[in-house]
């Protein structure tokens, strides 16, 4: 990792060199002077050609252009040209008998006008102006580019957005990729990034980043830093906040006495810092290669927000979400208690998510199928156990009672978004390929897939269990009944029931599913007591 010294190091920039086109030694001498007063080098030039090869060699921001020597246009006309598309700016100098036509050939081309003899101070007045202007026009076009960009990202990270994938770190990373210097004479960009969020116990946990060798690096890791004076002025900033050493009497030590010990410890010495805090997040940068101003604080905003935000609605979601996991196990689990006490809709959850990796369906179908699967048989709850557990086989008027669970399940699941894959599989898993289920009688891609996996898995587990009406089966003698037919005693299995592609996927992962039949049946995360 570079020096700290490298790091901040605040490169003198050179103000653009200035051009005159003139053969009037003393208005040469005059501009010249002025020029150097302002910072600026001279380039002289006593004809257009020597001034044309100049500017191809220098990026100058001002020609100052004696009017005898355009020769009322021709090169001049060629060489003004260039200076529009370069934004560079031309001053004629113009004797006050100058013939009007020539004034009114010259005057599309120039931007202001000097008397000679010239006059330094009037010569550096024009060269400050010039300046400024060009440094406006770069300021303007920065932030064009920067607010482009910005969109841009934004879009990308909006687009992109799955609360359940989202990647606080990487977030972060990436952030500090695009904001910190990675170049010494970046004087716009600060030298670290530090990302604060609380730790739950009063403290923040901070992660300090740095330029590295390929990209922004995380220097220090969850350092713990109390929320300390820096933090509360940030706060009380109104989440937002900038400071220079420079803005305290230049004294350094006034700086670094509202600043964390630790942070000064992984950092050295803080110049400035721009930084703001968004619901108890703070984001802080420090050392630009240049006084900080409101405007850096804004920019690391605009930059930070999207990421802070959304990591914010990500954890919220997923608490959420694991709530609404642990109440749909729960749900599951109490369906199928009386039997074993939740053994076999675990196990649905990790059948269904075999299947649906093998068939290569997207990411976001196979986590909802994972969790939606336990709820299969969820309309049971309606169905009176002692019907559930005969010993018998049941009576055709049982046997319709109990095939009311499917419709039953759908009902209770309703039509709620995060339980539509659950509501199908608890009314279709019983349906069958060839139309031969229940409790309507779907065929072929009629039945939606989820229903369709489930019925594949749920025949398995049940020939593989033991149940008051028949023994279990081995892992190959239930593979051999659901891929080639049979009976299990009570119910008349066929290949013509499943649907291709899932059969297919079971075939591929059957040594899968002989692991989850003996494994997963064994961590029960919700216990019903
Ligand atoms: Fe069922
Ligand atoms: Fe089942």
């Amino acid at each position: 990792m570079p020096k700290f010294a490298e790091r901040c190091a605040i490169i003198n920039v050179m103000k653009p060199p200035v051009v005159i086109l003139s053969d009037n030694d003393a208005d040469r001498r005059a501009i010249a002077d002025a020029a150097l007063s302002q910072g600026c080098r001279a380039l002289l030039a006593g004809s257009v050609a020597e001034a044309s090869e100049h500017l191809k060699k220098v990026t100058s921001c001002l020609l100052f252009c004696d009017a005898a020597l355009t020769s009322g246009g021709g090169a001049f006309s060629s060489l003004a040209s260039d200076c529009g598309r370069s934004g560079i700016h031309i001053i004629l100098i113009a004797a006050a008998d100058i013939k009007p036509g020539l004034l009114k050939a010259l005057k599309p081309w120039v931007h202001d006008y000097l008397g000679t003899p010239v006059l330094r101070e009037s010569a550096a007045a024009r060269i400050k102006n010039a300046i400024r202007m060009k440094n406006l026009e770069q300021a303007a076009g920065k932030a064009g580019c920067d607010l482009q960009d910005w969109l841009s990202q934004l879009e990308t990270v909006v687009n992109c957005f799955d609360p359940l994938a989202f990647d606080a770190a990487k977030s972060q990373g990436n952030l500090a990729s695009r904001l910190i210097r990675m170049l010494p004479n970046d004087r716009d960009k600060p030298a670290y990034l530090m990302v604060a969020v609380p730790d739950g116990c009063m403290k923040l946990d901070c992660d300090l980043y740095a330029a590295g060798d390929e990209g922004a690096e995380k220097i220090v890791e969850r350092i713990k830093i109390p929320e300390s004076a820096l933090f509360l002025r940030i706060k009380a900033a109104e989440s937002l906040s900038y400071a220079n050493y420079s803005d305290r009497g230049g004294r350094l030590e006034d700086l670094h006495a509202f600043l964390p010990p630790e942070l000064l410890e992984a950092v050295g010495t803080v110049h400035n810092l721009a930084g703001f805090v968004y619901l108890d997040t703070y984001v802080i940068a420090f050392n630009y290669g240049r006084p900080v101003t409101a405007e850096d604080a804004l920019f690391l905003k605009g930059l930070a927000l999207p990421g802070t935000f959304l990591g914010v609605v990500a954890g919220e979601f997923r608490g959420v979400s694991e709530s609404f996991l642990v109440m749909a196990r729960a749900l599951a689990v109490a369906t199928d208690s009386h039997r074993d006490n939740g053994a076999h809709v675990q196990r649905m959850n990790e059948y269904a998510r075999a299947i649906a990796e093998r068939m290569s369906l997207p990411d976001s179908f196979i986590r909802t199928i994972s969790y939606s699967a336990q709820l299969h048989d969820v309309g049971k709850i309606y169905i009176h156990p002692d019907l559930l557990d005969k010993p018998l086989r049941l009576t055709p008027h049982e046997f319709e009672l109990v095939k009311k669970h499917a419709s039953l399940g759908a009902r209770i699941l309703g039509d709620a978004p995060m339980l539509r894959v659950a509501r199908n599989i608890a009314l279709t898993h019983h349906e069958c390929w060839d139309g031969s289920g229940y409790p309507v009688g779907l065929a072929g891609n009629a039945i939606p897939l989820e229903g369709a996996i489930i019925k594949v898995a749920d025949v398995y587990d049940a020939l593989r269990t033991m149940y008051p009406y028949k023994s279990p089966y081995s892992h190959d003698d239930a593979c051999q009944l659901i891929l080639a037919g049979g009976g299990d005693g009570c119910h008349e299995i066929l290949p013509s029931h499943f649907h291709p592609d899932a059969l297919r996927a079971f075939r591929a992962t059957a040594g899968r599913f002989e692991e989850i039949y003996h494994s997963a049946g064994q961590q029960i995360p919700v216990q019903i007591k």
